[in-house]
């Protein structure tokens, strides 16, 4: 808690910092900005008034906790998959909560949510900041939740100050940003940002359950049938001014060095690859080693080459997983004859990481021509680029920090969030807050209240000095 001298300062601070010229046609600004520095005076004596930049934390913890009752798993685990029951129940809840924060709540063919305060330019292109509420099995409450529920804590902070939006602010609930149902991360976000790739794609997807990805849609409600319908979602550049997300760390460092806040200065982007590799085969104790050519081996050390490659990029940003590797049959007693892996390597430098593909399918290649094997798929996947923050919105959110005498540090996202793709089509910079451990995507996940307190005045003395620019 500020006491109330510190909130006068603050508020002062903004002031110089031109965040807070007041819109408003009628009384002059500093009409206004005595009126309201005079109901702000009495904080903290009367604390029924509601105060100047103050975070309403315990709703924002109640709502956290009732978003993730609906779960298909039981608690404290949350399980929301795309366009469910539960999902759909998710989503009202939130359009509930934007209404009642008077926005006005909108949904294009996918299901991306739109909450809208109005600016006093609505010609301008609007401010928009936001995530997802779709959870992968047996994860926590806070990935994605803050940056939506946060989102509107923060306009909510900014409606009780009495600040007014030159351009509007616009919070979005992006669906489904995990890939948990067809495979595919940042649905909704990639979309947004103009895949026609993806539109093509979704006319065929199905789960794993050959439930089409137009039917899961429409049982929640958004009814598809073209490959027009799923490109409507298209956002013209333009449309936004900026973009901010807000969002736990997933990491350990925020918390392992005291540090509040975490400005992005960069996303990393994941590129994955699909290896096969295929021998004769064989009995485990008739074919001798000469005579082999084993495809369990090739995998194994293409997997090793690939650690090299990673290690050997020249910096620490450059990461490399072997996430999945499969041998067929899969007996004891059976020299595998088919092996598949699927690989993933992230960078915030697009060229670096490509390099390190190039090695890899050198490397495959190779291997392949010594074992004696078969290199039957080679397949990258997706090859998505990394984002840069900008430099402007990052600035903004360190005044923010400063007034607001949170300390921070500059990091890179090395997950990736809705937030890259958004930077496609506008500027965009994200806000990380500390997180438990840094454990996500598992029911321990926890963000304690302060720091969500925190991370959400940053966000909002951001969207509000972005509103007036
Ligand atoms: C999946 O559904 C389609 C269309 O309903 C059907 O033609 C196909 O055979 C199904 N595939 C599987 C593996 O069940
Ligand atoms: C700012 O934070 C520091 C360290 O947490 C504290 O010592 C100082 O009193 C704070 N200043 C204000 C104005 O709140
Ligand atoms: C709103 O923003 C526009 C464009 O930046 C600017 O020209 C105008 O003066 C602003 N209006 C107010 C009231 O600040």
């Amino acid at each position: 808690m500020i006491n109330g001298s510190d909130q006068f300062l603050l508020y002062l601070l903004l002031h110089l910092l031109g965040v807070f010229a007041f819109v408003n046609g009628t009384s002059s600004e500093d009409d206004l900005m005595k009126k309201t520095m005079e109901s702000f005076s009495g904080y903290p004596n009367e604390p029924s008034t509601p105060s100047f930049l103050s975070v309403d934390v315990e709703t924002l913890q109640v709502q956290i906790d009732e978003l993730s009752s609906f779960s298909d798993t039981p608690a404290p685990s949350v399980t929301r998959i795309l366009y469910t029951d539960k999902d759909v129940l998710a989503r009202n809840y939130v359009k509930q909560i934007m209404t009642n924060s008077g926005l006005s709540v909108r949904e294009d063919a996918v299901g991306n949510i739109f909450g809208r305060w109005q600016g006093y330019e609505a010609g301008l292109a609007p401010v928009s900041t936001g995530s997802h509420i779709d959870a992968i099995p047996y994860s926590g409450k806070y990935d994605g939740v803050v940056g939506v529920l946060g989102a509107l804590e923060a306009i909510n902070i900014l409606k009780r100050s009495g600040f007014e939006p030159n351009r509007s602010i616009e919070v979005i609930l992006f669906t489904s940003e995990e890939p948990t149902r067809f495979g595919i991360g940042c649905l909704g976000s990639r979309l947004l940002s103009g895949s026609e790739k993806l539109a093509s794609t979704l006319m065929n997807t199905v789960d794993a359950h050959n439930i089409s990805f137009l039917d899961a849609a429409k049982s929640a409600g958004y009814d598809m049938d073209s490959k027009q319908d799923i490109s409507s979602v298209f956002l013209k550049k333009g449309t936004y001014s900026a973009f901010l997300e807000l969002h736990i760390e997933q990491g350990p460092l925020l918390e392992s060095e005291g540090v509040s806040i975490g400005i992005v200065t960069a996303i990393a982007a994941p590129a994955s690859i699909n290896v096969g590799f295929e021998g004769n085969g064989g009995h485990a104790g008739a074919v001798l080693m000469p005579n082999r050519n084993d495809a369990g081996l090739a995998a194994a050390e293409l997997a090793l080459e690939f650690e090299k490659h990673v290690l050997q990029s020249g910096s620490i940003d450059t990461v490399g997983t072997v996430g999945i590797m499969e041998l067929h049959p899969g007996a004891i007693n059976s020299i595998p004859s088919k092996s598949h892996l699927e690989i993933d390597t992230r960078d915030i430098d697009e060229e670096r990481r490509n390099k390190v593909i190039e090695k890899l399918h050198e490397s495959a290649i190779k291997i392949a021509q010594r074992r004696q094997v078969k290199l039957s798929e080679f397949k990258i996947v997706n090859q998505d680029p990394p984002a840069l923050s900008e430099v402007s919105i990052i600035s903004a959110m360190e005044n923010a920090a400063m007034v607001s005498n949170l300390s921070y540090k500059f990091m890179i996202s090395r997950a990736y969030h809705d937030s890259l793709f958004m930077s496609r089509v506008c500027p965009m910079a994200m806000i990380f807050i500390p997180c438990y451990k840094g454990y996500s995507h598992k029911p321990e996940e926890y963000a304690s209240r302060d720091d969500m307190a925190n991370g959400v005045k940053v966000l909002a003395i951001t969207l509000a000095k972005l509103s007036r620019e």
